[in-house]
């Protein structure tokens, strides 16, 4: 069977940073390690006031076609992932399509264009349905072109604000791609939850602590659907293990959680017992309470082991290296998460051609997904021709009070005039609603 993955990947970092311990936690009376060690981030990107989820996914698509010599008529289907969307009946790919029409030869009037919703796991799911229609054999020989763009705002004072982000993803699906190949394999856990909801509204109402446990309990659902396609999962079988990363902290209690269920009656759980004693068996106890507290009682052993954290250190660590950088980029949140490992492994020289990584997408509302991946031997180009670096390091610092100005620039309900902070530099620029976007 032909490969079908990802072939190439662009991102696009809002050009503006806070950061956590130096301007948001004085302003908060908190203790900046609350947001460095605890949630996990450094710093979190904005969007300036000529850019939005268009500009953001506009300009990154842009970067990738650039890239890879591609023009409008190489591409047979646009895909945005987003639950920044603005317009609730053009689908935000029309805009972006429209933004790269007035940059390259043709058009793309004999694509399919669509847009994928369901929180943070649209971005997944749009790869899922270009996977499927390649797969079909629809496509033609075309590729698809699928962009995660997001801007992920919370209302001041929710303990969210810290988490916040802005960004694009853009991705190429092919057959025979140069990144990574996708499993056919899947498994879901997928149940109606009300944590995080924006019904109509601009700034999410969130039950923080609820949202992580039910985060929590669909990944663990998928893991368990997973496995009973592609059988039992052991930690080692994977090189990286990138989760949606709404802050690096989550990570931390989702990859224990997976560690645990992977050693489960194995030679892990074997080589612990001595330290820490078998992992607790549910027919042992009385109540579903009572096997809870004795898991909850293991996993903090576990995760003090020598074992646990070399683990952790070699296969996650390396996978929230982005996102401590720039904040939750909801749909592109997951696929930043793989882009960090593959960098971090260029970094160090490490070959990943033909290793596997287990990927674990998440959106609330609520539903995790996972499958696996296969490095493909372009994987070291791909990813060292990227700019993530040079991005990150040229965005503007804003003062505490330059950010609520653009936070309240970024409320839509909120008529506010701000100079820009950053000039456009031959980009897609916001100017206006109801006006094509241009390129400035
Ligand atoms: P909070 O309640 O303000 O924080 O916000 P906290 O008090 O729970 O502290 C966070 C961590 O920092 C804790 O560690 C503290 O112990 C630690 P943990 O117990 O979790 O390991 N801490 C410190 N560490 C070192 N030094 C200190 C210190 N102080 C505290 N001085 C909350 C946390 C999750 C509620 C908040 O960030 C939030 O509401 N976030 C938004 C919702 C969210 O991201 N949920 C995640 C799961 S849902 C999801 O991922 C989907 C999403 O992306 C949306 C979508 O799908 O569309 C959000």
């Amino acid at each position: 069977m032909t490969a079908v993955g990802i072939d190439a990947i662009e991102i696009r970092t809002g050009k503006l940073k806070l950061d956590l311990a130096e301007t948001f936690a004085p302003q908060k009376g908190e203790d900046p390690e609350k947001y460095t060690k605890g949630i996990g981030l450094e710093q979190s990107s904005f969007p300036d006031v000529y850019e939005d989820i268009v500009t953001m996914g506009a300009n990154a698509a842009k970067s990738l076609m650039d890239r890879k010599g591609l023009v409008p008529d190489d591409i047979g289907r646009i895909d945005v992932a987003t639950e920044s969307a603005f317009d609730n009946s053009k689908p935000v790919s029309t805009y972006i399509a429209g933004c790269l029409e007035q940059v390259y030869e043709g058009d793309f009037h004999h694509a399919n264009k669509g847009e994928r919703k369901f929180a943070c796991l649209a971005g997944t799911q749009s790869i899922d349905d270009a996977y499927n229609w390649i797969r079909a054999g629809r496509n033609r020989g075309r590729a698809a072109l699928v962009v995660a763009t997001d801007t992920a705002l919370y209302a001041r004072g929710d303990p969210g604000e810290a988490t916040q982000g802005a960004g694009a993803v853009a991705m190429l699906i092919t057959e025979e791609p140069s990144v990574v190949e996708l499993s056919t394999e899947q498994g879901y856990g997928s149940a109606d939850e009300t944590d995080f909801l924006k019904p109509n509204q601009q700034f999410p109402s969130v039950d923080g602590k609820r949202s992580v446990q039910v985060y929590l309990a669909r990944m663990r659902e998928a893991l368990e659907d997973y496995e009973s396609v592609a059988g039992d999962t052991h930690p080692d079988d994977f090189d990286y293990i990138p989760f949606h990363t709404p802050f690096p902290g989550m990570v931390r209690k989702a990859a224990l959680l997976g560690y645990r269920h992977m050693t489960r009656g194995t030679d892990v759980e074997d080589a612990l017992e001595s330290e820490i004693g078998r992992q607790p068996r549910e027919e042992a106890y009385d109540s579903w309470d009572d096997y809870e507290e004795a898991i909850r009682g293991y996993m903090d052993e576990l995760k003090e082991t020598e074992q646990y954290r070399e683990w952790y250190e070699r296969v996650i660590d390396p996978t929230i290296n982005i996102s401590s950088q720039i904040g939750n980029w909801y749909t592109g949140s997951v696929h930043i998460a793989r882009l960090s490992a593959l960098k971090t492994a260029a970094e160090e020289g490490k070959e990943m051609a033909g290793k596997r990584m287990l990927v674990g997408s998440y959106g609330s509302g609520a539903q995790a997904e996972i499958h696996a991946e296969t490095v493909r031997d372009g994987w070291r180009e791909e990813v060292t021709a990227l700019d993530v670096d040079d991005q990150l390091a040229r965005r503007y610092d804003l003062s505490y009070d330059e950010y609520e100005l653009v936070h309240d620039v970024h409320n839509h309900d909120k008529e506010v005039d701000v100079e820009e902070f950053t000039h456009p530099d031959g980009e897609f620029v916001f100017t206006g609603w109801g006006r094509m976007n241009e390129r400035k």
